[in-house]
């Protein structure tokens, strides 16, 4: 049932350009110029009414989450708060205006977003789910359904859950701004052209698995390594290094890379494994400049870049190339090389990869 790959993990990883695939099909129209969400109870004048919204998830989804808020913000203009599930249900959030609050679970069970689920319905704000599971109960609570439909999920680690749960955020953040004239026609149908090209530039990374292969085997004897970006990057970077310490036991920290002089870069000494995005034009500048700070003192430096970004490529001792894409698409690639890194260094140490020790796929007790 592995289809011949070593672990369900690597098997998932494989499976994402069908998965994503599937979270886009009947969704855009033949012309690639209009998003089709009619799985959605949404009114046209719920779409225009809806003053904030709240994105409430645990671990991978909230990663997830993290890219939805901006995604939604740039497209729609709609204010977007994030909170992980198991705050958000004892902090008391204002529920101010019309509020829509939107819940991600791959499972559908995950206690604390559930909880988070009838916590908002109590508040009176209506709920979407994004979930990859149609039965669940977060699925069946909520007031309206956005399924991600990428097949089963065995492997704890979440791979191509995450992948095609930001999938469903670019469908619903261009789906939104449509309804609220946000964003041109033209700019629509570009995104969407970049959206659909996403599973065979996926496809094209793991063709190359085995450069990052070769990194893989170079961390598995360090203490702890650090993953650096800025803006979507620093949100796929918490996702990387959430996925290597899940299965590789490797301590490892995200930083939003401006944050690094506040105290993080005393960290940094002769040999430390630095993992740098950068994929966002308008940041290269400063990405480049944060580099060169930790090479300064000792770091080595894996750069994620985007392949025409030579000054980049420059300013690094090994870097992985991603297709171009749009700028809010890049998180779809750029997490793939993080993936892999993560798998081959848990099965270099010898590590049950798919179901790494203290966790469970799903988290239904407090
Ligand atoms: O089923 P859910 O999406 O609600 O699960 C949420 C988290 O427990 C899950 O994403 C967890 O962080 C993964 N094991 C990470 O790979």
């Amino acid at each position: 049932e592995k289809d011949g790959f070593d672990h369900y993990m690597l098997k998932e990883i494989y499976e994402q350009p069908r998965a994503l695939q599937s979270t886009m099909t009947g969704r855009i129209d033949e012309a690639g110029e209009h998003i089709l969400l009619s799985d959605l109870k949404l009114t046209p004048e719920d779409v225009r009414g809806i003053d904030k919204i709240y994105i409430v998830a645990c671990g991978t989804a909230y990663h997830a989450g993290l890219i939805g808020k901006h995604v939604i913000e740039s497209l729609a203009h709609i204010p977007v708060e994030i909170d992980v599930a198991s705050e958000f249900r004892y902090r008391r959030p204002l529920f101010k205006g019309k509020t829509l609050t939107i819940v991600v679970s791959q499972s559908g069970e995950t206690a604390d977003t559930l909880a988070a689920l009838r916590e908002a319905k109590r508040h009176g704000s209506a709920v979407l789910a994004i979930t990859n599971v149609v039965g669940s109960s977060i699925a069946r609570e909520a007031d309206h359904l956005l399924t991600t439909n990428a097949g089963p999920e065995i492997a704890v680690a979440s791979t191509k859950a995450y992948t095609s749960q930001l999938v469903a955020f670019y469908l619903l953040g261009l789906y939104l701004a449509e309804g609220r004239e946000t964003v041109s026609s033209q700019e629509r149908a570009a995104l969407i052209a970049d959206l659909r090209k996403l599973p065979e530039q996926v496809e094209a990374i793991l063709a190359h698995a085995e450069e990052i292969h070769a990194f893989a085997r170079s961390i598995q004897d360090e203490g702890h390594l650090f993953f650096i970006g800025r803006g979507l990057d620093y949100a796929v970077a918490l996702e990387g290094s959430l996925k290597l310490k899940e299965i590789s036991y490797i301590h490892s920290e995200a930083y939003a890379a401006g944050e690094l002089k506040h105290g993080t870069l005393a960290l940094i000494e002769e040999g430390t494994r630095v993992i740098a995005l950068s994929t966002q034009e308008q940041l290269h500048e400063k990405m480049v400049s944060n580099i060169t700070e930790v090479k300064a003192r000792g770091a080595v430096v894996l750069g994620i870049a985007l392949e025409d970004n030579v000054e980049l490529h420059r300013s690094v001792d090994e870097v992985c190339l991603i297709p171009s894409t749009h700028s809010l698409l890049t998180p779809i690639l750029s997490v793939i090389p993080l993936q892999l890194i993560a798998y081959y260094t848990s099965v270099a140490l010898g590590n049950d990869v798919d179901r790494p020790r203290n966790l469970a796929k799903s988290v239904t007790v407090e």
